[in-house]
């Protein structure tokens, strides 16, 4: 969609598809945990909520439309998408954190991650020179907490994602206090 669209505009146009069914202009909540299968070998579409929901797929659809990316991924709690994110990582692999990360955060790093082998360091974000320092050969996240809780410091994330992108990493992000939607609203 165009960016010369505003915020509210966007919303409206990107809320989701009319229902094809009844041509409801809200995407109908869908409750149902399993789907029929019509055929016993081919999955439809959806098959169980976990996996897949047209409501929720409509949720995921409209942010990543919002936020101008390529994919949305809705959870239950904040901190059950920090938790799956982290969980792409293996034994052996380190993060560069955020030192004033959120409490939850702090805590899945520090008493979770290390059971699991994946180690990490503590830095200020806001300073690209301490980051670039922390990278070690087995780093695969820069995981920056921007504005950060409670001290609400600001980590710059393009030049963060550079920097991780140069070195092979991913960028994790939590923006909960300032998504790019509220700042353009
Ligand atoms: C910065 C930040 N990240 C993550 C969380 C966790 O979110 P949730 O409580 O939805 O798990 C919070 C909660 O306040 C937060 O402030």
């Amino acid at each position: 969609m165009s960016e010369s669209f505003n915020f509210s505009t966007k919303l409206i146009k990107e809320a989701g598809p009319i229902d094809p069914h009844t041509g409801a202009a809200n995407v109908p909540i869908y409750l149902s945990s399993t789907f029929h299968q019509f055929d016993f070998d081919q999955y439809g579409k959806y098959d169980y909520t976990r996996s897949g929901n047209p409501t929720r797929e409509a949720l995921e659809q409209a942010i990543s439309a919002l936020e101008g990316g390529v994919q949305g991924f809705a959870f239950a709690s904040g901190m059950a998408a920090i938790s799956t994110a982290f969980l792409l990582l293996s034994e052996g692999d380190h993060v560069v954190i955020s030192e004033d990360v959120y409490g939850g955060t702090f805590r899945v790093v520090t008493q979770v991650l290390g059971r699991l082998g994946i180690s990490h360091t503590f830095v200020d974000t806001t300073d690209l020179e301490r980051v670039k320092a922390a990278i070690q050969p087995n780093t695969r996240v820069i995981y920056i907490e921007t504005p950060s809780n409670p001290t609400l410091k600001v980590t710059d994330i393009g030049a963060i994602a550079a920097i991780a992108k140069s070195h092979g990493c991913l960028t994790f992000v939590d923006n909960t206090f300032m998504t790019r939607c509220s700042a353009a609203a």
